[in-house]
């Protein structure tokens, strides 16, 4: 079965303490965190200090995903805050072999994004240097907007491309129920969901559709 990550991008920011706790009593399998620079991506979010604060308030492992253009400097930050997964982009980074590798020797698990157009093959000669990959299934930037259906083969064929590796194959954007298992199908075991879980009424209900 799939696991889920909630996007707190979608959360109450006025009350985050109280929405993390709910959807963690809810089920949910991990936290994922937005970080947004301006620059990389045309929006803002929260940083380090918020992800400090939050941390001693739950168990989930979080799942944090650098939008930011070079990120080699704020890796030590991230991890931290309490980061278990630090994910990058591809497109951000100078040399993303070092940047990989940084993540790992600061005792994280090391994830590699790509946007909605970027080719897989820049994935080949990373794979053993990777923990998780994760395919943006709408242009990075913003919540809420809709699923990208032409991602499904990209996800198959990293799907293939991971093989027997021990490596995570996560989606994110415009999850939903319906969405959800074209992705499970295709070959995702990680949704990140924003919108589905936090704006619905009943986050152990919303939690489950996603999980079926
Ligand atoms: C978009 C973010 C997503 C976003 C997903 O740039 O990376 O994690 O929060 O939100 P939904 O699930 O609402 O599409
Ligand atoms: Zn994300």
């Amino acid at each position: 079965m799939a696991l889920v990550s909630a996007s707190l991008l979608a959360a109450d920011f006025g009350c985050l303490k109280e929405e993390i706790k709910s959807v963690e009593k809810a089920g949910c399998d991990w936290l994922h965190l937005d970080v947004m620079d301006g620059h990389f991506v045309p929006n803002l979010s929260f940083g380090v200090p918020v992800i400090k604060s939050i941390r001693p308030i739950s168990d989930m492992p979080f799942d944090t995903h650098l939008m930011v253009q070079n990120p080699d400097e704020m890796l030590p930050w991230f991890a931290e805050a309490g980061s278990d997964i630090i994910t990058v982009h591809l497109e951000a980074c100078q040399d993303v072999i070092a940047t990989l590798s940084k993540i790992r020797t600061l005792g994280k698990k090391a994830g590699l994004s790509l946007r909605p157009q970027t080719p897989i093959s820049g994935l080949e000669p990373l794979l053993d240097k990777l923990d998780l990959i994760l395919l943006m299934t709408v242009n990075p930037g913003f919540g809420g907007q809709s699923f990208m259906p032409d991602q499904l083969q990209k996800i198959s064929d990293v799907r293939a491309m991971i093989g027997a590796r021990k490596i995570y194959l996560e989606v994110d954007g415009g999850i939903n129920p319906q969405t959800a298992k074209l992705c499970c199908d295709a070959g995702a075991d990680v949704l990140v969901a924003g919108s589905a879980v936090f704006k619905a009424n009943n986050y152990s209900e919303a939690l489950a559709a996603l999980k079926k």
